[in-house]
């Protein structure tokens, strides 16, 4: 059974650079005339043995066309998703009559793998909060410090000239001074202690975090005179003593249940000086997303595993406060199974409010974005400045 859609050029070549992306050579390659039309009519066929069913692209052209002598070149450099493409599909483009036909798959690859039974719901786990990523496994710490250094997208820091403008926000908003002993929390490779070093001012900057690659970039970059990094779990290791000014920024503190909040904050509160400051960064309603699942096949090594798998990802809202991800990886190669699971815990300005004040933290100010938005619930962000009571 195969099935026939006819796509516009874009959508082609937006299926041909997914191919592109997913798959390795053909394994046969048949170049023939189509005996259905006329001799004029150059058919190449493609083969493709996969794990899961065997695929074959057939490429129907003028004979006239073939002059270019592009077609055979650009065809040996397709790839095909092999396990990605579950949905038979057909292609024939607008300008040059090209078809892939496909021939039906043995089995839906993710069903052959697991039983998905458990998978089409979301599971509301024991735990909850303060399930996290394994920042501080070494070859997924160095998978994400590629991420943090990544200036195209946000996902794990942002950008470095928008972490400058975080740095200038927080000098016009008179938090980071001159003469100050700054503490970041979850500081990442370093990009914040890169921004505050620009502005020249007197610092000593401590950075602590749990990812050993992200540590030794930020030892290896900018660890100059009087700027030390730590590699730490933030709930069990140490924080220096007299800051001035602690920060947490992009969201970490969301990563951590109510009970470790408490914990986080009392040490912050106890690593403060008194009237030193605490600056945090917090989710602001991030919940409103709907529950959702996707699958991709990872082939050379991703944020998991260096070896091909399979990453089942559901997401979604668990209650009203608490988003849910959750990742089955299954190594094609060596057949095992790992599941990580990862949350976002709401936490509102009165809800901080009310744990600071248990630690002698008091409410200062609190902003919607760093361009200085009042806050309100709708913001797109809650920034918060706390202050150690004197
Ligand atoms: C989203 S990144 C933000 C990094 C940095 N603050 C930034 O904005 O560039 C989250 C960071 O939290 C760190 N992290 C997560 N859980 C941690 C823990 N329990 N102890 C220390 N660091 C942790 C991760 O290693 C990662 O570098």
């Amino acid at each position: 059974m195969s099935k026939e859609v006819k796509l516009d050029i874009e959508t082609y070549l937006k299926v041909k650079n997914d191919l592109l992306e997913h798959v390795g050579k053909p394994t046969n390659i048949v170049l023939g005339l189509d005996e259905e039309s006329s001799s004029e009519t150059v058919i190449i066929s493609e083969y493709w043995q996969t794990e899961y069913g065997s695929v074959t692209l057939m490429h129907k052209r003028d004979k006239t066309h073939l002059s270019d002598g592009f077609d055979v070149c650009e065809l040996y450099e397709i790839q095909f998703p092999a396990v990605t493409n579950v949905l038979p599909i057909s292609i024939i483009s607008d300008d040059s009559d090209i078809q892939v036909i496909e021939k039906p798959l043995q089995a839906d690859p993710i069903e052959k793998l697991i039983n998905l039974t458990d998978f089409k719901r979301m599971i509301i786990h024991k735990k909850g909060a303060g399930e996290t990523l394994p920042w501080s496994e070494l070859y997924f710490s160095n998978r994400m410090l590629e991420e943090h250094l990544e200036q195209s997208h946000d996902q794990a820091s942002r950008a470095k000239k928008d972490i400058e403008n975080h740095v200038s926000f927080l000098i016009a908003e008179k938090i980071l001074r001159n003469n100050l002993r700054v503490l970041d929390i979850a500081c990442g490779p370093g990009l914040y202690a890169e921004a505050i070093q620009k502005q020249n001012l007197e610092t000593v900057y401590f950075g602590i975090d749990s990812a050993p690659s992200a540590i030794h970039y930020a030892l290896k970059n900018f660890s100059v005179k009087d700027y030390a990094f730590k590699l730490g779990d933030l709930l069990t290791c140490d924080f220096p003593a007299s800051i001035d000014l602690a920060v947490v920024f992009y969201e970490v503190l969301n990563f951590f249940s109510e009970e470790d909040v408490n914990r986080l904050l009392n040490k912050m509160s106890k690593s403060l000086n008194s009237g030193g400051q605490l600056f945090l960064e917090l989710v602001n309603k991030v919940f409103d997303e709907e529950y959702d699942k996707e699958w991709k096949i990872i082939n050379n090594g991703g944020l998991f595993f260096n070896e091909p798998y399979l990453e089942l990802i559901e997401e979604g809202k668990i209650n009203d406060s608490l988003f849910g991800h959750r990742h089955i990886i299954l190594l094609l190669n060596s057949r095992v199974c790992y599941e990580y699971r990862n949350f976002l815990q709401e936490y509102t300005l009165s809800k901080i409010i009310k744990i600071a004040g248990n630690y002698n933290l008091h409410f200062k100010k609190a902003w919607g974005d760093f361009n200085g938005l009042p806050y309100t619930t709708s913001s797109p962000r809650l920034l918060i400045c706390l202050e150690k009571n004197i």
